[in-house]
């Protein structure tokens, strides 16, 4: 297919099932977030997909559609919601446990709605979040089981929801450091290693099996292992759906993917980044336990590694000390404080300092990312994309990419590439920003 060729997209009529693992801080502000705006009290400040343009074709074309009404996106009311958890809250009493969102304001006029999405039994083993019980769960004597158990529930949503299409998205607690080892290299060998109970699949893989083997996109929104891994994307790819993962790009992170370009586009040079952040949710409380946290700070770390290429620039990147620390801090809540101290030097070696204080909220960050990646991951379903879907690097902390290919982090480079997919996709010129062609007139 050439360039410009376009694709054939199925239209997207009728309802799409967002399903989510985890009925925590960022699922409940997602869900609130979403009734909120259908009912027109507030604005979905942050999503791209229902606040962002694309140009399209010359500067002085002036065509700059929203991108929602340039490619054919789910309608937000045509969004129904589903979610799994070991604690059995309601989205309205998680959603007040978060204690993110105003309660008078933004949950009690919702209540019903919020009061009617109550969490199905999880697949949940402590032994991968060690710091959360769990009450609501399914038990089965293998893995296997529990997947097919899912698969049911998936089935189960469908029929009772009326929904069209369907996309699952981790939203659920980050598990504790997995890496790819045998059990993960081929369907039969993952298939069997469920069989056997085997430590090497986690539960999230066990979520992401029963999606694909439904027809379903998987997006992963912590760092576990999970998708990435070669069974499973071989699964997507035969069954032709998209997969990707992982990490949400929130806050200290999306910070840093704009920074260190920056700095690299200038040349110049890194001594030192120290990333400290205190947070007092249920997230900082499972991150507080050294195994999930390692989870964490490999997907926190990778990122300048790749941007600053030091091999390239030994003198400018080639001893960069970075550190990442996340404390447990309980009266912050939500409300997490991400410190940068930034060490970096310039002209003939003098060094400069740059510190940013971001006090974020960590779930009003996240919760766009969810609506985002639930109606790009459902689009590329609907548009035949298959496999990882790296245009979506955008909103991910450690993006997956085919297998020999190194992930772009920069945040402008993810930005173009996600529009530029979004061009092609509907048979529109891709955007160089070369424009030689209003100075050299023929
Ligand atoms: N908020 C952000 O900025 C941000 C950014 C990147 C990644 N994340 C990740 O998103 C995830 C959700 O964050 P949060 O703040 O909502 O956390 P949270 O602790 O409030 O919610 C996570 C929920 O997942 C549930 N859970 C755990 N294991 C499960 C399983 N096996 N099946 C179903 N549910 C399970 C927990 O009971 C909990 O209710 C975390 O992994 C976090 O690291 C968040």
């Amino acid at each position: 297919m050439g360039l410009e060729a376009g694709r054939d997209i199925a239209p997207a009529k009728g309802k799409l099932g967002v399903m989510l693992v985890g009925l925590g801080a960022v699922s409940t502000t997602f869900i609130a977030g979403v009734e909120n705006v259908r009912r027109g009290t507030g604005l979905p400040i942050g999503s791209l997909s229902q606040m962002g343009t694309i140009r399209l074709g010359k500067r002085t074309e002036k065509r700059s559609p929203k991108i929602k009404e340039f490619v054919p996106l789910t309608d937000l009311k045509d969004l129904v919601f589903t979610a799994w958890d070991p604690i059995p809250d309601d989205a309205y009493t998680a959603a007040v446990k978060a204690g993110v969102l105003d309660r008078h304001e933004h949950l009690e006029p919702i209540a019903d709605f919020l009061k009617g999405i109550k969490p199905l039994p999880a697949a949940f083993d402590q032994h991968y979040v060690k710091r959360l019980t769990g009450t609501n769960v399914k038990s089965a004597k293998t893995k296997r089981e529990l997947a097919e158990q899912l698969r049911q529930d998936i089935r189960d949503f469908k029929k009772r929801s009326g929904v069209d299409r369907l996309v699952m998205i981790w939203a659920a607690s980050t598990e504790v450091f997995l890496t790819a080892g045998p059990a993960h290299q081929t369907l039969q060998a993952f298939e069997r290693a469920m069989e056997q109970n085997d430590p090497a699949v986690a539960p999230s893989m066990l979520y992401a099996y029963a999606a694909l083997m439904e027809n379903v996109p998987f997006a992963n929104g912590a760092p576990n292992l999970t998708v990435d891994v070669p069974a499973l994307q071989l699964l997507a790819e035969q069954r032709r759906l998209p997969i990707g993962g992982k990490d949400f790009k929130t806050g200290q992170t999306m910070m840093k993917t704009v920074l260190a370009p920056a700095f690299k586009a200038r040349m110049l040079g890194l001594a030192g980044w120290y990333s400290t952040n205190i947070l007092g949710n249920r997230d900082g409380e499972v991150l507080d336990d050294p195994e999930s946290f390692k989870t964490k700070e490999e997907s926190k770390l990778g990122v300048l590694e790749y941007i600053l290429q030091p091999d390239q620039y030994p003198e400018l990147y080639g001893n960069v000390f970075h550190k990442v620390r996340i404390n447990y801090y309980p009266p912050r809540g939500d409300n997490k404080e991400g410190w940068d101290n930034i060490d970096i030097f310039g002209w003939l070696g003098y060094p400069m300092q740059i510190k940013v204080d971001f006090l974020c909220r960590d779930s009003i960050l996240a919760a766009p990312i969810v609506l985002d990646l639930a109606l790009f991951f459902d689009l590329a379903q609907r548009a035949r994309l298959s496999g990882i879907q790296e245009w979506l690097s955008f909103y991910f902390k450690s993006p997956q990419t085919a297998p020999g290919l190194y992930p772009e982090h920069d945040l402008f480079i993810q930005q173009t590439k996600l529009k530029n997919t979004l061009r092609w996709l509907m048979g529109e010129e891709q955007i160089t920003h070369l424009g030689i062609e209003y100075y050299e007139k023929a």
